[in-house]
């Protein structure tokens, strides 16, 4: 049995710098990965199937559109195309992370069963093309294969690494759905200029300085969208010691950084206790 843990994705900050002809957006973002996330797990089996458990199973369909079993068929197509024989798996995903929610969840998913059935199948990364299979799943994907502090350009494909301290966060989902296309759809403008150029190792302060400095270009049409992913915003902030919050990706969960993981616990319980709907976690930040 092999497990990998895929971790949620925080766009720390992003901005839509123009629009490609396909209609897809050019992004410039800095990203870094939760310690918590959902768990992928596969084993040997005759064919490819899926088993899901966790909060957010019923939200999730346990089909062919499910991301997670289109990634592993991608995959077994992948290698099969290269006289590679692979037989199949049974896939088990622990669903914790809220869906459709701008921290990468289904991006995720397909990263780690992508990188647990290479393992399964003892399949070389690179003589299949994952990254390129991982960007036919979705341009979240690559850089969820990647999942340690990036910056992130292109679609979202076009990967550096970036060295990043341990952050503590909260992250909070009032259960509001908005479509990502809706959201890039509302954008004002497409425009904007590239990220200021991330320091090495930055400090805590460092890196707060720099966030304020920057912005997330798709976090105000999705207010304009949902108008109460202001209202946890505000929630976030106004919890004691909270040093900086945003939304994340195109929404609707949004982030809070506390200096300590102890604060943060406490933010969080706070929170969930005021708003028992909304789903709220604290966890670190995986360094680089
Ligand atoms: O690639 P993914 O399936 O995650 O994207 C969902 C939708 O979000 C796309 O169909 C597109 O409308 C929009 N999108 C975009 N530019 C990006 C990423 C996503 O316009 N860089």
């Amino acid at each position: 049995m092999i497990e990998y843990q895929a971790a949620a994705k925080i766009n720390l900050a992003l901005r839509v710098t123009g629009r490609r002809d396909d209609g897809y957006h050019c992004l410039d973002t800095l990203v870094t990965f939760t310690e918590f996330g959902d768990v992928i797990r596969v084993e040997q089996a005759n064919d490819i199937s899926l088993k899901v458990e966790g909060p957010f199973v019923e939200e999730l369909s346990n089909n062919r559109d499910n991301l997670v079993l289109k990634a592993a068929r991608l995959l077994e197509q992948a290698a099969r195309d290269r006289g590679i024989n692979v037989p199949g798996a049974s896939i088990y995903l622990n669903k914790q992370l809220p869906i459709a929610s701008g921290i990468g969840g289904g991006s995720a998913d397909a990263a780690a069963v992508l990188k647990a059935l290479c393992d399964l199948w003892r399949i070389n990364p690179v003589s299949v093309d994952l990254k390129e299979i991982a960007l036919q799943l979705g341009a979240d994907v690559p850089m969820c294969l990647y999942s340690k502090p990036l910056t992130a350009t292109g679609i979202g494909e076009k990967i550096e690494p970036v060295a990043l301290a341990e952050l503590n966060i909260v992250l909070i989902n009032s259960g509001v759905h908005i479509s990502t296309p809706d959201i890039f759809n509302a954008l004002a403008r497409t425009g904007s200029p590239a990220l200021p150029p991330v320091g090495f190792q930055y400090s805590n302060d460092e890196l707060l300085d720099w966030l304020q400095n920057t912005e997330n270009d798709l976090q105000a049409p999705a207010i304009g969208l949902a108008p109460e992913i202001q209202t946890v915003l505000n929630t976030l902030m106004e919890t004691d010691m909270c040093q900086f919050a945003r939304m994340s990706g195109s929404g609707a969960t949004c982030f809070g950084l506390y200096s300590s993981f102890e604060q943060a616990k406490s933010a969080a319980n706070d929170i969930g206790q005021r708003n028992p709907d909304w789903w709220c976690v604290a966890s670190k930040t995986i360094s680089t």
